[in-house]
């Protein structure tokens, strides 16, 4: 039965009741702002429209229960009302790759509409509990809300866009068109009659003129929450230790799953388009790559790669898991899951410790994740020498301390070019380095079967736990650096401090 709406103010009719609100607005309208983050777990935000003025996450709604009424997406939002929420994200650095981005938007305009005042603290973070976003660490989001409707926002300086490239480590889009989801991800520039491929269940891939038959196709059991705690897969070392701490598996958890698109005998577009995730999607970039250009080359059309979220938990790398023994002098002894680079990663900050790879049943572990190796080193080292300094390899300095509940930050990273970029992805890394320390986790049973496969079962921090993070940047004419994985490793070392060292990770909130 065919179902009629309003959606941007535009009637249109949908032919199959069955269908959901996300796979309507992106597949039939082209509407690409609203993004899909974890389709159909309804856990992300990244979906989220109004209807009826009210916020509502799309990948859940079926339209056959919002006959007649009217959808509005970020792009419908009135002119000036999109307008100032854009320049009040891109003058906050509140939106680095942007993927949540829009779906924020639609929830805060419907939160200002309900006439709450702008300094209200615990009716932003309920608004935002219904979000996730891993670049940002939530804090300039909240100031981006105080800063709507604001005449006199500071712009991004030219070399803004330098600055976010050498943070998030690949070439990225920066300013307004950013935060209202127009960043230029594979999914969105991918040509609309593009064939759509999706992990089958027998491990080949799946091809289907929509990304829903490829689904139904596919025949896949959506990504469900273990009930069981993750644990710590590799016992201590033997030995007498002074200090030990023990990691467990971690997501990477980008917001944007992996997807990529190839024409026939042509290249396949970057998982990197806009934002590496801090390194998360380099490892599956040649293989999702050349599956693409095989399919699209097969098919004689161009193909679509679509990773769902389950999908990208289970392909996707992981930091890798440790237990190490440390003596008062810095010798001691690390037991980590077997990877490549692991070694002289831990070494480049310990070297007087021994390190043994082990084999671990579980997901591919990985050195291109964000500090995986080093941080951990970095942090057991300053722990032990009483140091809140972090040298990250990648030459950014920084220090950071918790101060009645504050987290506060130094970073040194050579010319700042773009002090409210720097200070973003400073920020950041904060909540990403609290956030490991203190909630991140992914269950894999004892055979490695990953048992957390639904978005919020990662263990990202909220909006409303976490700390405010104070960012002095360092005055500085020497050539800009990456500053934020300094500061990602700094705050995990503060964190554990504050929290008097305990063995094991995460230590819990
Ligand atoms: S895509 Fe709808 S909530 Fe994540
Ligand atoms: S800006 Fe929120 S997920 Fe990237």
């Amino acid at each position: 039965m065919a179902v009629e709406l309003t959606v941007d103010g535009e009637p249109i009719v949908v032919e199959n009741d069955r269908a959901d609100l996300l796979t309507v607005l992106r597949e039939q309208c082209g509407i690409t702002s609203v993004k899909d983050g974890c389709a159909p777990q309804g856990q992300c935000g990244c979906c989220t429209v109004l209807i009826d003025g009210q916020a509502r996450v799309a990948c859940v709604t079926p339209v056959r229960r919002i006959a007649g009424r009217s959808v509005t997406t970020v792009d419908g939002l009135e002119s000036t009302e999109r307008a100032q929420w854009a320049e009040a994200f891109a003058s906050s650095g509140a939106s680095q790759c942007g993927f949540c981005t829009p779906g924020i938007i639609c929830r805060l305009s419907a939160l200002r509409a309900s006439g709450i005042e702008p300094d209200n603290r615990t009716k932003l973070d309920n608004a935002l509990a219904a979000h996730l976003c891993r670049c940002t660490g939530w804090q300039t989001i909240r100031e981006a809300w105080v800063a709507f409707g604001d005449s006199d926002l500071p712009s991004l300086t030219d070399a803004a866009a330098q600055r976010a490239a050498i943070e998030g480590g690949t070439p990225q889009a920066v300013g307004a068109a950013v935060a209202l989801g127009r960043g230029g991800f594979s999914a969105d520039t991918c040509p609309a009659d593009a064939l759509v491929a999706v992990p089958g269940s027998d491990g080949d891939w799946v091809a289907a003129p929509t990304l829903a038959e490829a689904r139904v196709t596919s025949g896949k059991v959506q990504g469900r929450r273990t009930t069981a705690e993750a644990s710590a897969p590799i016992p201590l070392p033997d030995g007498s230790w002074d200090l030990t701490l023990q990691t467990t598996w971690v997501e990477p958890a980008a917001l944007e799953t992996e997807t990529v698109w190839c024409p026939p005998g042509g290249e396949p577009s970057s998982l990197l388009e806009n934002g590496g995730a801090f390194g998360a999607k380099i490892d599956l970039q040649d293989e999702l790559g050349q599956v693409a250009r095989r399919l699209a080359d097969a098919h004689d059309a161009p193909i679509r790669l679509v990773l769902s979220r389950e999908d990208s938990v289970r392909m996707g790398t992981k930091r890798p898991p440790l237990a190490a023994g440390l003596r008062a002098d810095g010798t001691g002894v690390v037991h980590v899951a077997r990877t490549d680079g692991v070694a002289a990663a831990i070494a480049s900050m310990a070297p007087a410790l021994d390190v043994v790879e082990v084999d671990v049943p579980g997901p591919r572990t990985s050195t291109s994740l964000r500090g995986a190796g080093w941080l951990e080193a970095a942090v057991l080292i300053g722990a032990l020498t009483g140091t809140d300094r972090i040298e990250a390899p990648n030459g950014g300095v920084a220090s950071a301390v918790v101060v009645d509940g504050v987290i506060r930050v130094q970073v040194d990273a050579g010319e700042a070019l773009d002090e409210t970029v720097l200070r973003s992805y400073c920020i950041g890394a904060a909540h990403m380095g609290h956030s490991l320390v203190t909630s991140e986790q992914l269950h894999v049973g004892e055979d490695g079967t990953i048992g957390d496969l639904t978005v919020r079962s990662f263990g990202i921090v909220r909006s409303a736990d976490m700390p405010h993070v104070e960012v002095e940047i360092v005055a500085s004419d020497q050539p800009a650096v990456n500053g934020s994985d300094a500061v990602f490793a700094a705050v995990a070392l503060a964190t554990w401090r504050a929290a008097g060292l305990p063995p094991q990770w995460p230590i819990g909130q």
